[in-house]
C-alpha cells in the first residue's frame, strides 16, 4: 500500500489571520551569507504564519545562528529579502526591526535590577517613564518574576535569569521574537518547565516566533512547524508529526529520532540505489517474520532497544513488554518502510510486510 507524500511541498504555511489574509508573518526569500569566504546560509526560504512559533533545527554549524542574526538585523544578507508583516526590512538595522532577541547567554546587566533591565530597550527607545513602570510591571507578572524586580540578575535562578531575558525582548511589544537557544543553559528538568513556559506565553500574545535549537525534542515538543537545516539549507519545514511521519530527505529521516538503514534486505523491490528507512517501532518481533538472531539488548525502562541480525543486516527494534535475551532466535517483521532514491524520499512512505 502507499501513501501520497506531502513531506516535500510543505514550505507554505497556512495564515492563521483572522481575515484569511496570506501575508506572512516572517518571509525570508533567498536569503544568502557568505563568511570567511564559506557561504554560511545558501539561498534560504521560509514563509511563518502570523502568530505561528517554528523552530530552525540542525547539527551544530548549519547555520542557524547566522539565519537568526540575518533576520534580527545583526547582520545583512549578500542576497534576498526579508519581511516582517509585509513590510520589506532587508537592510533595515537591529534597532529599526519589529523584532527582539533572546540570546543564548541572556546578557543580562549584573549591575541593574531586573526591572533595570528589563526596562533598558525602552529607555533607548525614550518611552514615557510612566508608560515604562507599567509595562514592565505587566511583562514581569507575565513571566512571574514579579517578587523579584528589585533583585539582580546574580541573585536569582538560571531559570528565572532566562524569563527575565524573555520579559526584556516581550516589554518590547515585538512583532517577531527571536529565540537563540534560549534554554541550554539550564538542567533537563527546569528546560522542560521553561519551554513549555515559552510556548504558553506566545501563543496567549499571539506572537511570531522563530526558536533556534539543536534539541529535536525540544524543537518538536513546542513548534507548531520546525525547520530542519544542514549546510545553510533548509531540508524540510513541516510539523513535527509530519515531519517524523515522512521525512522528505534523508538527512531529515537520519537526523529526527532513530533510523535503520536498510540496503541488503529486499523489502519489495531489489533495485540499486535505493535505501530503505525503518523506524524502529515498526520492527516487530514476531514469530512468522523473517529469522534473526537477537545480538544486544539496552533496557529503557517502559521499552527495549533490541537489536537483531537479519540476513546479515543489523535491525534495531524498540519492544514494550518482556523483551527478549541476546542470542534468542526471534522472528521480525517491518511493518512501514520509507524508500529513498539519491537521498529523497522518491515516492511514498510504503508499507511492507517483509
Ligand atoms: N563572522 C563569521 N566569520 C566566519 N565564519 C563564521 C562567522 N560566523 C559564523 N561563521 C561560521 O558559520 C557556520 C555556521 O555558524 P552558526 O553560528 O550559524 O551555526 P549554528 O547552526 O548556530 O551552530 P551551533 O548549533 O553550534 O550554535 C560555522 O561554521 C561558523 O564557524
Ligand atoms: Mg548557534
Amino acid at each position: 500500500m502507499t501513501i501520497p507524500s506531502t513531506a516535500a511541498s510543505a514550505a507554505t504555511p497556512v495564515s492563521t489571520d483572522p481575515g484569511g489574509s496570506t501575508v506572512p508573518g516572517l518571509r525570508l526569500s533567498g536569503i544568502s551569507k557568505v563568511l570567511g569566504g564559506r557561504t554560511i546560509v545558501d539561498d534560504l526560504n521560509l514563509d511563518i504564519a502570523p502568530g505561528e512559533m517554528v523552530s530552525l533545527l540542525g547539527p551544530s554549524g548549519c547555520g542557524k545562528t547566522t539565519t537568526l542574526r540575518l533576520i534580527a538585523g545583526f547582520l545583512l544578507p549578500d542576497q534576498g529579502r526579508v519581511e516582517v508583516d509585509g513590510a520589506e526590512i532587508t537592510s533595515l538595522g537591529p534597532e529599526r526591526r519589529p523584532s527582539a532577541m533572546v540570546f543564548q547567554n541572556y546578557a543580562l546587566w549584573p549591575h541593574m535590577t531586573i526591572t533595570k533591565n528589563v526596562a533598558f530597550p525602552l529607555k533607548v527607545a525614550r518611552v514615557p517613564r510612566a508608560q515604562i513602570k507599567e509595562r514592565v510591571a505587566e511583562v514581569l507578572e507575565l513571566v512571574g518574576l514579579s517578587h523579584h524586580a528589585d533583585s539582580r540578575p546574580a541573585h536569582i535562578s538560571g531559570g528565572e535569569q532566562q524569563r527575565a531575558a524573555l520579559a526584556r525582548a516581550l516589554v518590547q511589544r515585538p512583532k517577531l521574537l527571536l529565540l537563540d537557544e534560549p534554554l541550554s543553559n539550564l538542567d533537563a528538568k527546569l528546560r522542560v518547565r521553561v519551554r513549555e513556559e515559552i510556548r504558553d506565553i506566545q501563543q496567549r500574545m499571539g506572537i511570531t516566533t522563530v526558536l533556534v535549537t539543536h534539541d529535536q525534542e525540544e524543537a518538536l515538543s513546542i513548534s507548531d512547524r520546525v525547520a530542519v537545516m544542514s549546510e545553510g539549507k533548509i531540508e524540510q519545514v513541516s510539523t513535527p508529526a509530519e515531519l517524523y511521519r515522512a521525512p522528505a530527505t534523508e538527512f531529515v529521516a537520519g537526523f529526527i529520532g532513530s533510523s535503520n538503514k536498510v540496503r541488503a534486505l529486499d523489502l519489495g523491490e531489489g533495485e540499486p540505489g535505493v535505501e530503505w528507512v525503518v523506524r524502529p517501532e515498526d520492527v516487530r518481533v514476531d514469530p512468522e517474520g523473517m529469522p534473526g538472531v537477537v545480538t544486544r539488548v539496552l533496557p529503557h525502562g517502559h521499552y527495549s532497544e533490541v537489536a537483531i541480525e537479519v540476513r546479515g543486516t543489523d535491525l534495531r527494534a524498540f519492544v514494550t513488554g518482556e523483551a527478549p535475551a541476546p542470542g534468542d532466535e526471534v522472528g521480525v517483521r517491518i511493518t512501514r518502510a520509507l524508500r529513498y532514491r539519491n537521498g529523497t524520499l522518491d515516492e511514498a512512505p510504503v508499507t511492507v510486510s517483509a
